[in-house]
C-alpha cells in the first residue's frame, strides 16, 4: 500500500517545492533554438554529413545561425598540395550558408595540427608561404566570411609559445604575420585568437591577452578571443569561467565560446548514460549559456557547439570514450540541454 502511495506523494512534494523549476525538461518542440537566443548560436559542421545526412542537414538549417567548418578550412584540407587549393568543401558550405542565411566563422588559418604532408619536406620561404596561404583563403571568402580564428592554440599551458612547425620555421613572429596578412586581405573581418583551457588557466589566458595587446600596440587590430570551452560537467568551476570571460572583455576583446562540448565521461568508466547524467549535462549547459548572456552585448559574439549531435562529436575518437557532450543525442533527437537553453530565454 505504502509503495503505491510513494509516487503520488513524491509528485505532490515536488510540485509544492521548487524542484520542478530546477528539473531539466526532457522533451520540447523543435522550434529554432537560435531564434530563442539573444546571441548567435553556432555549430561545427562536417561537410560530408551536411551533404549526405538529411536529418543532420535539417538540424543545421533549423537550429543554428552561425556555422564553423569542423575541418574543411584547415590547412591540410584546403591547401593539400603546394600549388593546389581544394576549395570544393568550403565553397559548398558557403553556398549552403548563403541559401539558408547563415553566418560563417572561419576556422582556422594557422594551427600546429592539420599540417599537410607536403609541408614536412618544404624548403622554400616559410614567411611567404604563410602570408600567401592566409591571403588566398581570406580573400577568396571575404564576401561571406566576416570573422576568423587566425591563430589557433599557439600557447603552452604555462603561457609560453608552443614549439609548433610555424614557430620552428618562422619564429614567434609567425603570429604577427598571420594577423597582418588576414587584416590586409580583409580590413573589416573580425579577427580572433583561439585556444583551449584558458577558461581555467590564468597563466595561459594572461599570455593570450598579452599576445593580442602586443599586436594591437604594433597597430595590428585583434578583435576577439575564443575560449574553446571543451569542458566537463564538474570542471572548470563556473566562477573560473566567469572570471576568464570578464578578463577578456575588460581587456576590450570580444569573447567567443568557440567549441563548446561538455564531457560526461571524463574517466571513460561509463558504458551508458542515465537520465540523471542527461539532466546534469543540461544544467551545466544552461549555466554556461546564462553566464554568456551576462557578457555585455558589444563583447558577445556567439556560442558555438563543437558538433551537431552526440553521434558527431570528435571526443569519441580523440579520447576513445563514449560521451554525450552536445545538444542532440546520437539518434539526432533533442536532449534536455537543448530544451533548457531555449527555456532559459523564454
Ligand atoms: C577537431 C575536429 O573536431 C576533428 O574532427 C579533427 O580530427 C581534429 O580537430 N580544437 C580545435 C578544433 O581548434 O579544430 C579541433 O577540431 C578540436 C580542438
Amino acid at each position: 500500500m505504502l509503495r503505491h502511495l510513494t509516487f503520488p506523494i513524491l509528485l505532490l512534494l515536488c510540485l509544492l517545492s521548487s524542484c520542478k523549476k530546477d528539473a531539466p525538461t526532457t522533451s520540447c518542440n523543435e522550434s529554432p533554438a537560435y531564434k530563442a537566443l539573444p546571441f548567435d548560436l553556432g555549430v561545427a559542421v562536417n561537410i560530408q554529413k551536411l551533404q549526405g545526412n538529411a536529418r543532420y542537414r535539417q538540424l543545421v538549417t533549423a537550429q543554428y545561425n552561425r556555422l564553423t567548418a569542423e575541418n574543411a578550412m584547415k590547412f591540410d584540407a584546403i591547401h593539400p598540395e603546394h600549388d593546389y587549393y581544394n576549395w570544393a568543401e568550403t565553397d559548398y558550405l558557403i553556398n549552403f550558408a548563403k541559401e539558408h542565411d547563415k553566418k560563417i566563422h572561419g576556422h582556422t588559418l594557422v594551427w600546429h595540427r592539420a599540417i599537410p604532408q607536403w609541408l614536412d619536406t618544404y624548403n622554400g620561404d616559410w614567411n611567404l608561404l604563410l602570408k600567401e596561404h592566409v591571403h588566398q583563403v581570406v580573400s577568396r571568402y571575404k564576401q561571406q566570411v566576416k570573422s576568423w580564428d587566425v591563430v589557433n592554440e599557439a600557447l603552452n599551458e604555462d603561457g609560453t609559445l608552443r614549439k609548433s612547425l610555424w614557430f620552428d620555421k618562422i619564429g614567434p613572429s609567425y603570429i604577427e604575420q598571420a594577423f597582418k596578412a588576414a587584416r590586409n586581405a580583409d580590413p573589416d573581418a573580425l579577427l580572433f585568437y583561439n585556444d583551449y583551457n584558458m577558461e581555467h588557466n590564468p597563466a595561459k589566458l594572461d599570455a593570450a591577452i598579452a599576445l593580442c595587446d602586443n599586436l594591437k600596440a604594433k597597430g595590428i587590430k585583434v578583435d576577439g578571443i575564443g575560449l574553446q570551452m571543451h569542458i566537463a560537467a564538474e570542471y572548470p568551476l563556473l566562477n573560473d569561467i566567469a572570471t576568464a570571460t570578464k578578463k577578456i572583455t575588460d581587456a576590450g576583446y570580444k569573447v567567443h565560446f568557440s567549441e563548446l562540448d561538455i564531457r560526461m565521461n571524463l574517466n571513460g568508466n561509463k558504458t551508458s548514460f542515465t537520465q540523471s547524467d542527461l539532466n546534469t549535462h543540461a544544467q551545466r549547459c544552461r549555466d554556461i549559456f546564462r553566464l554568456y548572456n551576462n557578457v555585455p552585448e558589444q563583447y558577445r559574439f556567439a556560442i558555438t557547439l563543437w558538433g551537431v549531435s552526440d553521434a558527431d562529436t570528435w571526443l569519441k575518437s580523440e579520447y576513445g570514450n563514449n560521451d554525450i557532450p552536445l545538444l542532440f543525442d546520437d539518434q539526432y533527437n533533442p536532449k534536455p540541454a537543448y530544451c533548457e537553453i531555449k527555456q532559459l530565454f523564454q
